[in-house]
């Protein structure tokens, strides 16, 4: 995917001023370095169970895949609810331990413990799939992106979630909220 710069789709702001430091294929998919640092947090971690929600076009699904695949065990199960994009994802994902499921993340229910979560859906949904998985994500760590002061999401967050999460705000461009699920 041709990247471009990250402030083609998000102007500066006081949490991230410069945003033309970051890099993306498009404005749903993750910046690159947020990629990165997630699959460089699938390696931390050692997770078995690897739940994304909102595959889109499977960058993140890819990353999170390669880094399960380097670990040597462990599974990603990743939701879109589009199913072309589903079919994009599976492409990308090939030959890597992804699950890529043609649904909505909301019908579902998981087998057992998340050890790791990016919940990347649709707006709305983020904080409906959390209060969902909740009982099977306490003591994991989990990733919701679009948590930036701009974002929707960050006032449904604090407003129904954080009383459940220790919380780290990073301020990247379009914001990532990294959590402990207590
Ligand atoms: C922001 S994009 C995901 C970007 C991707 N995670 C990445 O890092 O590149 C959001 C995607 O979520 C999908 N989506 C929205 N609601 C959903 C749901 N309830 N279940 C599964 N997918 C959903 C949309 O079709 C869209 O492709």
């Amino acid at each position: 995917m041709r990247r471009r710069l990250e402030s083609d789709f998000t102007p500066p702001s006081d949490i991230c001023p410069h945003p033309e430091y970051w890099h993306t294929g498009d404005c749903e998919t993750t910046e690159q370095e947020v990629v990165e640092l997630i699959g460089a947090l699938v390696r931390a971690l050692q997770p078995e169970l690897v739940v994304e929600t909102g595959s889109y076009k499977g960058v993140m699904s890819e990353s999170i895949g390669r880094a399960l695949k380097q670990n040597g065990h462990g599974r990603l199960i990743t939701f879109e609810i589009d199913a072309v994009l589903a079919e994009v994802a599976r492409r990308a994902c090939r030959r890597l331990p992804v699950e890529v499921l043609h649904q909505s993340s909301l019908a579902w229910t998981p087998p057992g413990k998340i050890d790791f979560a990016w919940l990347d859906s649709g707006i709305e949904t983020r904080v409906q799939e959390f209060e969902q998985y909740y009982p099977f994500l306490k003591g994991s760590i989990i990733g919701i992106h679009d948590t930036a002061p701009h974002h929707p999401v960050r006032a449904q967050v604090k407003a129904r979630l954080l009383d459940r999460l220790s919380p780290i705000w990073l301020p990247t461009p379009r914001g990532v909220l990294l959590a402990q699920v207590l």
